[in-house]
This record gives C-alpha cells, sequence and structure tokens, in this order.
C-alpha cells in the first residue's frame, strides 16, 4: 500500500469529503512504524504515556522531557500520519511564553507537526498566542484527564444540561480560536453529535459515540496491553498481552530443555584452525594468559 504524508490539510479535505479520521496513540518507534504503516491519519504522541508506558498513577506526572523523548522516537519512525505532540500537565497554563516555548520544543526537538492542548473557553488565549507561533494546535474537551482531581476521577462530563451547554460554547471558541481539531473525550453521545453539527473542524472521538468525525483510542488499550482498567468504551481488537505471555512462555521452555537455539539459529566458525584453536585451550594455563592481556591493556 502506498501512502500519503497526511497534512492538516489533507485531514480538513478529508473531513469536508465526508471521511473519518483516523486516529490512534504512539509511543515508540517500533509501535509507530507498524501503525503508520497501517494509514492511519493521525498518531498523538498522548501524555496518556505517562500510565501506559511509564507506570504512573495518572497523566499529571510526565514531564515535558519524557514527552520529548518519546515523541522524537515516534518521529522517527512515522512517514505517513500527522503526528501531534499532547502538552503535559502544567507545561502550557503558567504563562504563553512558556506554552509557546514547550509546545516549539515538540515541534523543534520532537518532530511532531502540531500540539495538543486540554481546555476549552479557558485557554483560547493561551491557543492563539501557540498559533501565533506558527505552531498549529488541536483542541480537548470532555474527560481532560490533567482535571482529574477537580473532577473527583476519571468520570463521563457533560451529564447535566449546564455543563453539556459549557462543552458546546468550549467547541464554539476553539473553533474561534483557530484549533483544526477537538478530541471530545468521555461525553454522552448525543452532546458529542450536537457539538460535531455546530463545529466545521473535525471532532475526534474516544467515548463520545458514533457521531464523531473521527475516532482515537489509546494505542494500549485497544490492543490489550494495557489492562489495568477498561473504561466502558473500549474495545479490546487485539490481545496482544495473551500473545506476548504465550511467545514467553514458549521461549522460557525452549531455553530451559535446550530446543533453543539450536544450530539453525546458531553462527559457525568456518575457519579452519578450529582442532589449533582447542589444542591451545588444553595445553595452556587460560588464568595466566588472560591476566597478561589485561597487564597489556594497563600499559
Ligand atoms: O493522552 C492521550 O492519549 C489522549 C487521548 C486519549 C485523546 O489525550
Amino acid at each position: 500500500m502506498s501512502l500519503r504524508k497526511v497534512t492538516i490539510k489533507s485531514i480538513i479535505e478529508k473531513h469536508h469529503n465526508g471521511e473519518k479520521i483516523l486516529t490512534i496513540t504512539a509511543y515508540d518507534y517500533a509501535l509507530a512504524k507498524i501503525v503508520d504503516a497501517c494509514g492511519l491519519d493521525l498518531i498523538l504522541v498522548g501524555d496518556s504515556l505517562a500510565m501506559v508506558m511509564l507506570g504512573y498513577p495518572n497523566t499529571l506526572s510526565v514531564s515535558m522531557d519524557e514527552m520529548i523523548h518519546h515523541t522524537k522516537a515516534v518521529s522517527r519512525a512515522v512517514s505517513n500520519a500527522l503526528i501531534v505532540g499532547d502538552m503535559p500537565f502544567l507545561s502550557y497554563k503558567i504563562n504563553k511564553k512558556e506554552a509557546i516555548r514547550n509546545a516549539g520544543r515538540f515541534i523543534q526537538e520532537g518532530g511532531a507537526e502540531a500540539v495538543k492542548v486540554e481546555g476549552g473557553t479557558d485557554i483560547c488565549k493561551t491557543i492563539k498566542a501557540i498559533l501565533d507561533a506558527d505552531i498549529e494546535v488541536m483542541g480537548h474537551i470532555g474527560l481532560t484527564p490533567q482535571k482529574i482531581y477537580r473532577f473527583g476521577g476519571f468520570m463521563v462530563q457533560g451529564k447535566t444540561f449546564e455543563t453539556a451547554k459549557r462543552l458546546i460554547l468550549d467547541a464554539k471558541n476553539l473553533q474561534e480560536a483557530g484549533v483544526f481539531s477537538i478530541v471530545l473525550e468521555s461525553i454522552p453521545w448525543q452532546i458529542a453529535e450536537l457539538i460535531t453539527k455546530e463545529i466545521d473542524i473535525p471532532t475526534i472521538g474516544i467515548g463520545a459515540g458514533p457521531y464523531c468525525d473521527g475516532q482515537i483510542l489509546v494505542l494500549h488499550d485497544m490492543l490489550g496491553i494495557f489492562t489495568d482498567f477498561k473504561p466502558k468504551f473500549l474495545k479490546y481488537f487485539g490481545n496482544v498481552r495473551e500473545s506476548i505471555t504465550e511467545a514467553l512462555n514458549l521461549y522460557k521452555n525452549e531455553v530451559l530443555k535446550d530446543v533453543y537455539p539450536n544450530k539453525e539459529y546458531s553462527y559457525e566458525y568456518v575457519g579452519d584452525q578450529l582442532e589449533d584453536l582447542k589444542e591451545w585451550v588444553e595445553n595452556n594455563d587460560l588464568n595466566k594468559e588472560a591476566s597478561e592481556l589485561s597487564k597489556t591493556m594497563e600499559k
């Protein structure tokens, strides 16, 4: 399959043609390479890596340096998908200058082509400042995990008239601020549908039902690698954890039973001095030979 480089312009075109925007997260070279070859439009180096790659209890602990480290690995692997770097907690809310500098690091050091920030009307001024620095921005509203302590946990958002109204207005303001797309996370599907109808830029849903313009899932969740918890919206599209476990048990057994590695998986010495070498080993004091070699290295 020959794939074309995805750009923000081509994502917007796809959206205008009524095509779905196919999005997923990735955090490392090997998996990003597989994802890219499958023709996904957009790869988010999400701050969810805090949990699924680094084992933190939530996304709040991941640092800018850790995010850049993973973004670099992904951008080394990807040649087709659009890469978006997820700005971590506190990297864009202290002041606009820091927000621009940190967004710039994703582009300049990480190789991302845009950044994502969590928040609605409250961060539109910051988004405009980042855009003024020529850095494209993706929005994210609903269950924004950087606010879990305010929300009181990973809870569905927009369940009341007032909170749903706020989500719709936030989406409008994000569009007005200039984001190219908005992630809608964990909100009732009817509210996601309303938002999707009311704005012109693509909505990307995660736990937001079938009427969004595109979908995103956390790669390690949908592959069944990360199983610490399972939200209602999560479907396992594979059972990679089971495949890895099977492979490791097979490896253990084959090593224990001397099945692996056999000669098929070994290098052969093809020189004609093997007998001489064996004779040398038998007839020499190897401890003495080794210590003499060390002495020559010290000189
Ligand atoms: O960090 C992340 O992976 C995300 C997606 C769930 C949208 O923000």
